[in-house]
Formats: C-alpha cells, sequence, structure tokens
C-alpha cells in the first residue's frame, strides 16, 4: 500500500454549499470531512497544553477584551500546516477558491481557531461581521463532538437578520458537520451544553484595501 494519501474530492460539497448560500446565504453539512480528519483534529484539540487555549475575547483591536457575560469558550488559533490541521486548511482553502469561482465572492484570506466551551459554557447572540466594514465575510463551523444528543444541548442558533428573533435553524455540534453562512447576515449564539463541546470556526475576509494597503487582520 503507498503511504501517500489522496486527498478526496470534495467537489459535491462545495457544490451544495454554494447552491445553499446562493439561495439562502447559509448551509448546513452533515459528514463533510472524511472521519480520520474529525478524529485528528480532535485529538490534536484534547493535547493542546493548558497554555494554549485562552480565554476568547470580544470586539476588534483595542477595544478587544475577554467578556465572560458574552462568551465562555477558549481559544487557540490554528497555524499549523501538518497533520490533521493541515488537511483543515487545505480543505478550507479549496473551499476558498471554490466559492471564489462559483459565486465571485473575492474571500482572500482565511483565518481559524479552536475552540472549547466546558460545561455551562455560551456565547450570546452575536454577528460575526457589521454591516458595510466589509471585513469577515463567510464564516465556517466544524464541529468535533462524537456521539452528541439533543439532551447535550450546545446547539448554534442561527436567527433571521430580517424577521428579529425568529430562528431559522439550530445546528447540533455533532462530529463532521460544517456550518457555513455569510458573516454579516446571521445573527447567531451557542447555547450551553452539558458536556465538553469541541470545535473550529473559522473567517474568510476580502481585502478591503482600497489605497495599496492591505488590510492587516484585526
Ligand atoms: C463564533 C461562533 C459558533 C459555534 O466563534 O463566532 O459563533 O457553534 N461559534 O461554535
Ligand atoms: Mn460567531
Amino acid at each position: 500500500m503507498s503511504s501517500i494519501q489522496s486527498f478526496p474530492c470534495f467537489t459535491v460539497l462545495f457544490d451544495a454549499i454554494a447552491n445553499d448560500l446562493r439561495e439562502h446565504g447559509y448551509s448546513i453539512q452533515d459528514k463533510a470531512l472524511p472521519q480520520e480528519w474529525i478524529d485528528g483534529l480532535l485529538r490534536d484539540m484534547r493535547t493542546l497544553g493548558a497554555g494554549q487555549l485562552k480565554p476568547a475575547g470580544v470586539g476588534r483591536a483595542q477595544q478587544h477584551v475577554a467578556n465572560a457575560s458574552i462568551r465562555r469558550d477558549a481559544i487557540s488559533w490554528i497555524e499549523s500546516t501538518e497533520g490533521a490541521q493541515g488537511q483543515w486548511l487545505a480543505f478550507s482553502a479549496q473551499l476558498q477558491r471554490h466559492l471564489n469561482r462559483s459565486l465571485m465572492l473575492g474571500l482572500f484570506s482565511f483565518e481559524s481557531h479552536f475552540a472549547h466551551y466546558a460545561p455551562g459554557a455560551f456565547y450570546k447572540t452575536h454577528v460575526d461581521a457589521f454591516k458595510g466594514q466589509a471585513n469577515r465575510v463567510l464564516s465556517v463551523v466544524l464541529y468535533l463532538n462524537p456521539a452528541w444528543v439533543c439532551a447535550d444541548g450546545g446547539e448554534m442558533v442561527l436567527y433571521s437578520d430580517t424577521a428579529p428573533g425568529t430562528v431559522l435553524c439550530k445546528v447540533s455540534p455533532n462530529a463532521g458537520t460544517l456550518a457555513v453562512f455569510l458573516s454579516e447576515d446571521f445573527p447567531h449564539e451557542v447555547l450551553p451544553a452539558l458536556r465538553d463541546r469541541y470545535s473550529i470556526a473559522g473567517w474568510y475576509r476580502v481585502n478591503t484595501s482600497n489605497t495599496g494597503r492591505v488590510d492587516p487582520p484585526a
């Protein structure tokens, strides 16, 4: 057997995501990534050292503060291009190319972090980008939790932007489920869970520069 692993073909998945985004602005896909990748990412997350997961913050740049009344997760940015994290970054780059071709989104860069919600942790309703700032354009969340059941709680609730308070869908953070949505358009929240909840949250950005200067990620 060859030790070189072939990269799976995601064309059908990417087309489904593109169609959903075009029609609804969001897409929820079960079993989006190979199980071994999910297992590898969960293993990586669980072996992060105590100092590597930091309380997540709220707000940008100078206003960035840890605000435990809004969110209680702990995060670690994904930088490694090795192993499961490398596979995740390669997957994200392929999705970026596909969506740029099919939807002309002009996605320019990608950033993502692991997130751990301890039992009881939550993230209150928020949007990932503010309208007009054209900063974060597309949000993705990948869930890593095997055998998640309803009674565990911890759903991500996606709300309508135009009909405040209207629930569009509730996403169970089950291993392999991928949520993709337009960052400006969907207020969402993470409900408290009864067990540890592991996920990856990521964002595609556009280059908003019009003066020849590339915006650094905030
Ligand atoms: C976020 C977020 C959702 C989730 O990190 O901005 O909304 O289900 N995460 O983890
Ligand atoms: Mn969010």
